[in-house]
């Protein structure tokens, strides 16, 4: 069972269904004792990698002076990664994207990560819409080594907070408890 746990919540709609999603997965996890730290990264200035490599001759420091160094130690005493976002456009939100994008820091020095989890809120009334995204997640979790601990998609949800009382909140929830 993982204990520290790092999620990273990609939606910009504060109060959203994503960050309701994710509330329900830490819930869980807090009621089951595990040590959670939660990003709600499209608050946070994280610019896009630059692909200079600065990163791999100075021990994971990228060359940026942003909001992504407190991830990225996280990242290096987390056991599981929850990656949480809406599909925007097919795949998850740009705001997230440039977060995991930001992990290329880690890759040389690697992250203790063991496993991973998926949630996913989208407009569309199947989870299709969210086919791309777990696509890349499950290819990223082959690359850097992750177990899938889970994937919940929770489709037809348009307004905000729409998804209060539906079945996914309780099924994060449970992933929580159990990750
Ligand atoms: C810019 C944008 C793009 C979207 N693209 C899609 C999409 O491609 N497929 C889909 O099913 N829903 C799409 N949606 C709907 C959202 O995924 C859905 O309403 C989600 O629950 C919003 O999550 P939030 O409340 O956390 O912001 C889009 C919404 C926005 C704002």
């Amino acid at each position: 069972m993982s204990k520290n746990i790092v999620i990273l919540s990609g939606s910009p709609r504060k109060g959203g269904n994503t960050d309701r999603l994710a509330q329900a997965f830490v819930d869980g996890a807090k009621a089951a004792g595990k040590q959670i730290a939660l990003f709600r990264v499209a608050d946070l200035k994280i610019g896009g990698c630059r692909g200079c490599n600065h990163c791999f001759k100075q021990q994971g420091v990228c060359v940026q002076k942003d909001d992504m160094p407190p991830i990225l130690d996280a990242l290096c005493k987390a056991d599981a990664l929850v990656l949480a976002s809406p599909v925007y456009y097919f795949g998850v939100t740009a705001q997230i994207k440039l977060a995991i994008d930001r992990f290329y820091a880690l890759l040389q020095e690697g992250m203790p990560v063991k496993r991973a989890a998926l949630l996913m809120t989208c407009g569309d009334d199947s989870d299709n819409a969210a086919k791309s995204s777990i696509s890349m997640f499950r290819q990223i979790s082959t690359y850097l080594k992750w177990d899938e601990a889970g994937i919940i998609v929770a489709p037809g949800l348009h307004n905000q907070g729409e998804i209060v009382g539906r079945t996914e909140l309780a099924q994060a929830k449970r992933l929580g408890e159990n990750v």
